[in-house]
């Protein structure tokens, strides 16, 4: 089973029992305004069911539970794409509120990116974050993603047009940057 230990927090598969707690931290319009509309708002008990229905059949999984004290409080995962694009894949992640400006997700992206990296056929890895969360865009170049493209109003939220910014990392950089901090400890 894929468990990630790390300082602040544990990545693990989500799991029966994380109901409760998915629905009650999800179920944040602060987070809805900076995903994507598919994500459910309010998020129901039923909207977390079938996510950890849908996500605990995964051999390999693509999405993990951020654990914290034993609880279930922010997801982070990845798609990848299709057709000319397939050796892509689009990084994405929330966490509860109670939870934020503590580093869990600059702590869980890196992993989450030496995961897809070492587990998966994939050559560039990529973000889209909408305009005006600097927190997101902080966690990716902590981790080493370059911003890339603003794709100029792409988005529309809450029924106003927003750009978009598009952070990407190259295999290549990821092996690059693994070697230089691998080569910072040993000094
Ligand atoms: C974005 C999010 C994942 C950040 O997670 P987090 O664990 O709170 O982030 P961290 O504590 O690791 O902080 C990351 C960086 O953002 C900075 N930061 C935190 N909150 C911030 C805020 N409100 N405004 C600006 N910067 C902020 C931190 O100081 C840190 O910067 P540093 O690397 O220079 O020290 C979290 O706020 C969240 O889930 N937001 C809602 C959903 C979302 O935005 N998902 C991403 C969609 S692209």
């Amino acid at each position: 089973m894929t468990v990630i230990r790390l300082h602040t927090c544990t990545l693990r598969p989500w799991r029966d029992g994380d109901e409760n707690s998915l629905a009650e931290l999800a179920s944040n319009r602060k987070i809805w305004d900076r995903v994507r509309d598919f994500f459910p708002n309010p998020y129901t008990l039923r909207d977390a069911t079938s996510w950890i229905r849908m996500n605990r059949s995964y051999q390999m999984p693509v999405n993990l539970a951020i654990e914290i004290d034993g609880r279930a409080v922010g997801n982070v995962g990845f798609t990848i794409k299709e057709d000319i694009y397939r050796y892509n894949a689009e990084i994405g992640y929330w966490l509860g509120e109670p939870y934020w400006g503590r580093g869990i997700m600059s702590e869980a992206v890196p992993a989450m990116v030496e995961y897809v990296f070492h587990n998966f056929q994939i050559n560039r890895l990529y973000a889209c974050v909408l305009e005006g969360n600097s927190a997101s865009m902080r966690v990716l170049e902590g981790a080493g993603f370059r911003p890339e493209a603003v794709m100029r109003k792409a988005a529309v939220k809450n029924n106003r047009y927003l750009d978009e910014h598009i952070f990407a990392m190259l295999r290549e950089e990821y092996l690059a940057r693994r070697e230089e901090l691998s080569a910072m400890a040993r000094h």
